[in-house]
């Protein structure tokens, strides 16, 4: 069958890359896509929320199966889109509906949902403009650091993790007052502070069913030893060493399980990734995020260690029937190094050319922000290449990418030489 990519990052040429080697897949497209999606599939210059254009490419193109990378689309609704469109409605779309994407467009719903199922999650209250006193009030009972959360969609940046608490009671005007983060930061969530170690646990679901993915660890800061600005991920690891079985079977237990079974208990239809972010306290996994789509630079660690058909996998949706599926996962671990332009995650140049991609010798070099100009490939974005390698371990696997990572290079070229360091 023919099929589509939603997306431009290194995700997606993940997907793309994965998705090409089915024997299911006859065409694949990508759109917008990058230069690395361009080597091995149809790139289309249209942006992932232009559905009318989206419509378009699928019946021209014969199109049975799209898959949709970031959360933008999936929160406003393309699932949605194609079910209710008679010439859409068959095709196979990989995310949940506008409904269900809440779990990621609104915190406050996802902290609703975790306290009907019982998930466990860090002891939250939501407050507007109206109850902004109320809010103030709220901060004195709590022991520092303050987590300020926009309720909506905020790019990443609508976290706010603070020690002070009259900081913490400016920033809570700021973001309901005087709208910080737009529309974003109307409603707020104020939550207790885990301290613990994070990790990402990625779940397929047919909305009935699930098969839980390979985990993760992803490096957010830009500097060394965690610190500096959040970007949008510096390198990733897979598998996270200290998810042993006994901590796995708590994810599924506490977790995973009561998720699922929460999606059909509310009605909520899901048919896609659903990622997890977690942190773990003491011995105990708490929530703290749902992502409704796959994790970047996550997903360029987890999908190299399935070796299971994805497509296959994704068909299951249909008649949700994932659990007659089996996966098999790569013993070996994989990790992925991020390539930035310099400067990010603040303004930085674009256009630089890239040198060296043709040198690169087991390791997997997966493009983020590249495009081709008069046929060189230049930089396009903040997040520029990562670069994936098996090992033994997470270590050797990392000793593999630094090792070509020395023979790669484009103006302003930085990325992290510490991932692992915490582990
Ligand atoms: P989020 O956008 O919800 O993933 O939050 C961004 C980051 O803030 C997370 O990756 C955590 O590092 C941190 N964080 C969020 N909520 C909490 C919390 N309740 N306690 C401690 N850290 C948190
Ligand atoms: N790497 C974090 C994310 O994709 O949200």
């Amino acid at each position: 069958m023919n099929i589509l990519i939603l997306g431009s990052g290194g995700r997606e040429h993940t997907f793309a890359w994965k998705i090409a080697q089915s024997k299911h897949c006859d065409k694949l497209f990508v759109a917008p896509g990058n230069a690395g999606t361009q080597s091995i599939a149809t790139n289309f210059n249209i942006g992932v929320n232009d559905f009318e254009a989206i419509k378009e490419l699928v019946l021209a193109e014969d199109i049975k199966m799209v898959v949709v990378g970031p959360e933008d689309p999936l929160v406003n609704g393309i699932h949605d889109f194609f079910l209710k469109d008679e010439d859409l409605k068959d095709i196979i779309v990989v995310g949940p509906q506008k409904e269900a994407a809440l779990l990621e467009g609104s915190k406050e719903f996802a902290k609703e949902f975790m306290s009907r199922h019982n998930i466990p999650t860090a002891a939250y209250k939501s407050f507007t403009k109206e109850t902004v006193l109320e809010g103030h009030k709220f901060l004195q009972t709590l022991n520092p650091p303050y987590v300020l959360k926009a309720d909506g969609l905020a790019a990443g940046k609508g976290v706010l993790i603070i020690s002070d608490l009259e900081e913490a009671r400016e920033e809570l005007s700021n973001m309901l007052v005087d709208a910080k983060f737009g529309e974003a930061s109307s409603k707020v969530v104020i939550e207790e502070f885990l301290d613990g170690i994070e990790l990402s646990c990625f779940v397929l679901t047919d909305g009935k069913n699930y098969k839980i993915l390979p985990t993760a660890k992803d490096y957010k800061r830009i500097g060394e030893g965690d610190t500096g600005l959040n970007t949008g991920g510096m390198g990733a690891i897979s598998p996270v060493p200290f998810a042993d079985e006994v901590l796995m079977k708590k994810i599924e237990n506490k977790i995973v399980k009561p998720t699922i079974d929460g999606f059909q208990k509310d009605n909520l239809p899901y048919k896609g990734f659903v990622f997890i972010g977690l942190i773990k306290v003491g011995d105990e996994p708490k929530v703290i995020e749902y992502n409704v789509r796959m994790g970047d630079p996550e997903t360029e660690a987890v999908l190299p260690r399935l070796k299971t058909d994805l497509v296959e996998l994704f068909a299951a949706f249909k008649d949700q029937t994932l659990n007659q599926k089996t996966i098999e996962i790569e013993e070996q671990a994989a990790v992925t190094v991020v390539l930035v332009s310099g400067g990010y995650p603040e303004a930085y140049q674009k256009g630089k050319e890239i040198f060296g991609i043709e040198t690169v010798e087991d390791s997997i070099v997966f493009h983020a922000g590249t495009t081709t100009n008069n046929g060189k490939t230049v930089t396009s974005g903040g997040r520029v290449l990562a670069i994936t390698s098996y090992g033994e371990d997470y270590k050797k696997a990392l000793k593999k990418s630094y090792q070509n990572i020395d023979k790669l290079c484009f103006d302003k070229m930085y990325y992290r030489k510490d991932l692992g360091f915490d582990l």
